[in-house]
């Protein structure tokens, strides 16, 4: 029996979802520890595409029980229509989702302040999903946020809404000359989500505790990536959350000595929205045919994902900050009908090699990749369940990608449905 973490190593969209609902078959709990609606974690079995924001991605199969932790932020709004979707689905989530008591939720002023904090931003702006991750997260760190349990007591609710609406009316109207909240209006609706949520509240800590010393098997479930954590990503084009393996610990309430295994999600090249540092990035052109064959696009927002070479200075930086045990690689199939391939496996900085992903966004501007080609295999991987049968050139591109980094991959995905999946022993 074992906890293990699922994280993005690359800059989100690596196929978590994918992963988490595979490896769910045999497990009893999966909990999410950051992150919020912004995530979109895509889910293809029997035909259909099930794609998750905020409930975590175990919920399809109908033993697991999901937990969204007190490091996530969700807006209680959209997690509603989530439910209801899932439900919809036919999925029964009687006594199998809870919700930490000390998660954070998202408001509708914090959906404007996105908003219009990006569009003031213009071309400095980050590329947010426009879902109010970010103050969001700024009233938790600033100490003013709201907690589901917050949502239970009627004066609590009003007496902290009345204090933080009134200080964003004022921004608002100063700053941003727009329309200002009506403070009775919120602290109604708002009281009346936690009236539904209380079903879902829980000591999500106490829960894990118990699960973990009685031996349960359970997944901890990331979003976005390793290089859009807001310490050792892109800064400041990153997220505002820790979606790195230590932030599993904060985000849910579990010490460091339960984990036994960090899982880090790998795409076999790269991509990422929003703006920032891309090393790797393709030429406009190339973009397009990758974007095309790898149908990326992102699942909240729908925006073309960039897309890139596998970058060996970005999984390494992953592999540390994570401390990964084990890679999944994911849609290796995308890259079937390429006639080489690039893998980079240091940057340059005119003749100064830099084998590590430099802090500042000067030098990341400055460097060039180096770059060692491989050949491609030019035939089709997506029904090919053994890691033997795999073209011996495939084989020689993962075995390289393992190679660079000293982990081994453990899961190879040659599709989106689940099935399209090799398990290495
Ligand atoms: P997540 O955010 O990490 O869960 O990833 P997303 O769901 O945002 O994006 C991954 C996309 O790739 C989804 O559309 C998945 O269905 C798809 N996908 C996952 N694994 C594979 C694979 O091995 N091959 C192909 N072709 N698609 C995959
Ligand atoms: P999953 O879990 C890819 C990006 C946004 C933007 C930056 C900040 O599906 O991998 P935010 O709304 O979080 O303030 O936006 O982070 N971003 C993601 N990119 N996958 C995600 O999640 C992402 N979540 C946020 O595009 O660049
Ligand atoms: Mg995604």
């Amino acid at each position: 029996m074992a906890v293990t973490i699922i994280v993005g190593s690359q800059w989100g969209d690596e196929g978590k979802g994918k992963i988490v609902d595979l490896l769910s078959e045999n497990v009893d709990i999966v909990a999410r520890y950051q992150g919020g609606p912004n995530a979109g974690h895509t889910v293809v079995f029997d035909g259909q595409e099930i794609v998750l924001h905020q409930i975590p991605s175990g919920i399809l199969r109908p033993h697991t029980v999901c937990i969204i932790g007190n490091g996530v932020v969700v807006d209680p709004v959209a997690l509603l229509e989530e439910i209801k979707f899932v439900t919809g689905k036919g999925i029964d989530i009687t006594g199998r989702l809870f919700i930490s008591e000390r998660t954070h939720i998202i408001t509708s002023y914090h959906r404007l302040l996105d908003k219009l904090q990006e569009a003031a931003d213009g071309a400095q702006k980050i590329g947010t999903t426009g879902r109010g991750i970010g103050p969001a997260y700024v009233d938790k760190v600033d100490r003013c946020g709201i907690r589901f349990i917050d949502l239970l007591d009627f004066s609590v609710l009003k007496e902290k809404l009345t204090k933080n609406i009134t200080e964003i009316n004022t921004i608002l109207d100063a700053v941003y000359k727009v329309d200002k909240f009506n403070i009775d209006q919120v602290v109604q609706e708002l009281y009346d989500l936690g009236t539904y949520y209380k079903q879902f509240l829980a000591e999500t800590s106490v829960y894990l505790y118990r699960a973990i010393k009685t031996g349960k098997e359970i997944v901890f479930e990331g979003a976005q990536g390793t290089l859009l954590d807001v310490d050792f990503g892109t800064y400041p084009y990153v997220t505002s959350s820790s979606p790195i393996a230590g932030g599993a610990c904060c985000g849910l309430g579990v010490g460091p000595k339960s984990i036994d295994k960090v899982i880090g999600i790998v795409k076999a090249y790269s991509t990422r929205v929003g703006m920032g540092p891309f090393p790797t990035e393709f030429d406009e052109d190339f973009s397009t045919r990758v974007r095309s064959l790898g149908k990326e696009f992102g699942a909240t927002t729908g925006r073309p994902r960039r897309c890139g070479w596998f970058d060996a200075v970005v999984v390494n930086h992953s592999v540390r900050v994570n401390g990964l045990t084990h890679f999944a690689v994911t849609k290796l199939d995308v890259l079937d009908t390429l006639d080489e391939l690039k893998i980079c496996t240091a940057y340059k900085k005119g003749d100064q090699v830099i084998d590590y992903f430099p802090a500042d966004l000067k030098t990341l501007g400055a460097i060039e990749p180096v770059y060692e080609t491989l050949p491609g295999w030019k035939t089709a991987t997506s029904s090919i369940k053994n890691y033997r049968d795999l073209p011996e050139n495939a084989i020689r591109y993962l075995n390289r990608i393992s190679e660079l980094t000293d982990v081994g991959i453990e899961i190879v995905s040659v599709g989106q449905d689940r099935k399209q999946t090799i398990i290495l022993s």
